[in-house]
């Protein structure tokens, strides 16, 4: 059986002490046990709300983003061997905003997967694609670029760890959500695309998870998508109450 999980997003949004606040709130809440929540701070709160995580078995942390290299001279970059020293278990890559904002490619991303595998953390891949691509209805062909071109040189048992979001720009922020069908048929084609160049098995294994203005009136409906593992929620994880709501709105 796949993974449940919810994943909360947090961008470069709160304080260090509004963070604690949080994931204190978080640490007391009750959450089914089911259900993976993972909560990506910005990279300077983490140190300090790692240890928030160890109150529940299905708490994780994680970071927005990662350099592929270990060290070195890249000015601004924090590395992957720097995150899991301070706890984080799940690295987000390849977010939309990292592709468009900052022009990352999916070379680059690719090269962070593989680093962030060999680490031994797990990645949250990114992917989907612009309002453009959509009206021209070449969602899916440009979604297989994507994974292809940052997924697909991984072997059979890497591939398994890794989680996948699907998260169409034209929905992110806007208050615009994806339909819970077309988030069911773009997560059925991803899974195709897997179970293509790897097999169903391994196809089925794998957590996809919608993202883009997801939130506790809409969560119940997306979440009810046979191939929709749960969510990658930005605007809606900063409030935990408003969060819990999520959380719990994954099916038992
Ligand atoms: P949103 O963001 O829920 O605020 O639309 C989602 C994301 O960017 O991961």
């Amino acid at each position: 059986m796949r993974k449940a999980i919810v994943a909360g997003n947090w961008k470069m949004n709160k304080g260090q002490n509004e963070a604690i606040e949080c994931f204190t709130a978080m640490a007391a809440q009750s959450w089914p046990d089911h259900v993976q929540v993972v909560i990506a701070a910005p990279f300077t709160h983490l140190s300090s709300v790692a240890k928030f995580t160890e109150s529940k078995s299905n708490f994780f942390l994680a970071a927005q983003n990662c350099h592929p290299e270990a060290n070195g001279a890249f000015t601004g970059e924090v590395s992957i061997p720097m995150l899991k020293e301070i706890g984080v278990t799940h690295i987000i890559i390849g977010h939309s905003e990292r592709r468009e904002i900052f022009k990352e490619d999916n070379k680059f991303i690719a090269r962070k997967v593989n680093a962030i595998l060999e680490a031994g953390l797990i990645p949250i891949f990114c992917c989907g694609e612009p309002l453009s691509i959509r009206k021209s209805n070449n969602q899916q062909d440009y979604v297989e670029q994507q994974i292809q071109e940052s997924l697909f040189q991984l072997g059979d048992s890497d591939i398994q760890k890794v989680i996948i979001a699907y998260e169409p720009i034209w929905a992110i922020g806007t208050g615009e959500t994806a339909s819970p069908d077309e988030a069911q048929e773009m997560h059925a084609a991803i899974r195709t695309m897997i179970s293509e160049r790897y097999n169903v098995e391994i196809a089925d294994l794998i957590s996809i998870l919608y993202g883009g203005s997801v939130k506790p009136a809409n969560a119940d409906e997306i979440f009810s998508g046979h191939d929709v593992d749960g969510g990658l929620v930005g605007g809606a994880s900063l409030d935990p109450v408003i969060f819990e709501q999520v959380i719990n709105s994954y099916p038992a």
